[in-house]
């Protein structure tokens, strides 16, 4: 199914929204609306005002952040909407960041076989990534994502009002991910948004969103392109490897850090390792960092700290036949997927970081 999506132009994406939802193939269906304590407060009073076909949706509460994301909590959705005498013409509609939406839609697509999903996303990340290209999950065993499926919504509707609650550190983890984007697209908007982060490390919200669009149609193009993530759609994972190693070896340290600061971090390894094997130059790597310690304090990093980012490096799930497997980029705009990168390499990467 080909997802539509709902970019802010001058008539309001809420309002296309309810236009979308309006239609004649969704005449008989009712809505469930999926929402945590924050988007219950902060963002459901607009998305009602503005789209007059949600305003008598059912919707259910779910825990705020990764707690959402269980088997426990999708089946007592999935109860809760049979008791609600859901069919397989309702639509679930998730009001929310990642995990809202990664939830949201593992319930959609087992729910009476599978029922269509529409995704509001609430935060910066979820927006330019977790919102679009199909991926559903809940974590088991505290293994993150370990259980889902690819079910597309119907359509992703980028509001970027919600953008004006979100907490600066909502932000931060966001604008990695624009940056991954920009690294991997376009030049120009790399620059601007690395020279637009203030001494201070912030970044104007006015920026993000004047770049919003192209983001989100970028990711969505990729993920056309490659739905089921066999070839191109791995060029997202830029920073990733890295990134969820040092995200859970900092949780285990008690240090946590948030998933878009483990991979800001994360895309600097990555970039670091692009000089010394794909010939990116160097003077890219050199601006990125620049840009990173401006906005995060980075770890100097041990040996045994290295150490620990390999143990969970070595299980990323993207790795293939014992190899780790990272996204590298030869310049701007130009990755290259799977590139095997060995142990020493990862070690040199995450001690050389505080020299740079
Ligand atoms: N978050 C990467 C992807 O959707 O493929």
């Amino acid at each position: 199914m080909d997802t539509k999506l709902i970019l802010p132009s001058r008539i309001s994406s809420l309002s296309k929204l309810d236009r979308f939802l309006k239609q004649p193939r969704f005449a008989s269906s009712r809505f469930f609306l999926f929402v945590d304590e924050n988007t219950y407060s902060h963002c459901l009073p607009l998305l009602i005002s503005k789209v007059a076909a949600l305003e008598s949706a059912e919707f259910f509460e779910v825990p705020v952040g990764e707690e959402a994301k269980s088997i426990e909590v999708a089946a007592q959705l999935w109860g809760a909407l049979l008791e609600s005498g859901a069919d397989c013409n309702s639509v679930i509609v998730n009001l929310g960041g990642g995990c809202v939406s990664d939830l949201g839609g593992f319930v959609a697509s087992a729910f009476k076989r599978g029922v269509p999903v529409v995704n509001v996303p609430t935060t910066l990340v979820g927006m330019v990534d977790a919102a679009i290209g199909g991926k559903t999950a809940v974590n088991l065993d505290h293994v993150k994502n370990a259980v889902g499926y690819f079910h597309p919504a119907a359509a992703v509707c980028v509001e970027p009002a919600f953008l004006d609650s979100l907490p600066d550190e909502e932000l931060v983890a966001g604008f990695f991910e624009m940056v991954k984007t920009v690294l991997l697209s376009d030049a120009a908007s790399f620059e601007a948004l690395a020279e637009a982060v203030g001494q201070e490390g912030r970044v104007s919200l006015d920026l993000i969103k004047r770049h919003l669009n192209d983001c989100v149609a970028f990711k969505q193009a990729v993920v056309k392109t490659d739905p089921y993530e066999h070839s191109v759609r791995r060029m997202l994972n830029l920073g990733h490897t890295f990134g969820h190693g040092i995200e859970s070896y900092l949780l285990e340290c008690g240090t946590p850090v948030s998933h878009g600061v483990a991979v800001g971090i994360g895309m600097a390894c990555a970039l670091y390792l692009s000089v010394k094997k794909v010939g990116l130059d160097a003077s890219l790597l050199e601006r990125y960092v620049a840009m990173l310690r401006k906005m995060v304090d980075v770890p100097p990093f041990s040996l045994r700290d290295t150490e620990g980012i390999l143990h969970y490096m070595r299980q990323d799930k993207k790795n293939r036949d014992g190899l780790i497997l990272c996204v590298l980029i030869q310049e701007l705009g130009l990755p290259v997927i799977d590139v095997s990168v060995d142990e020493n390499e990862v070690r040199d990467a995450l001690l050389s970081l505080h020299k740079l």
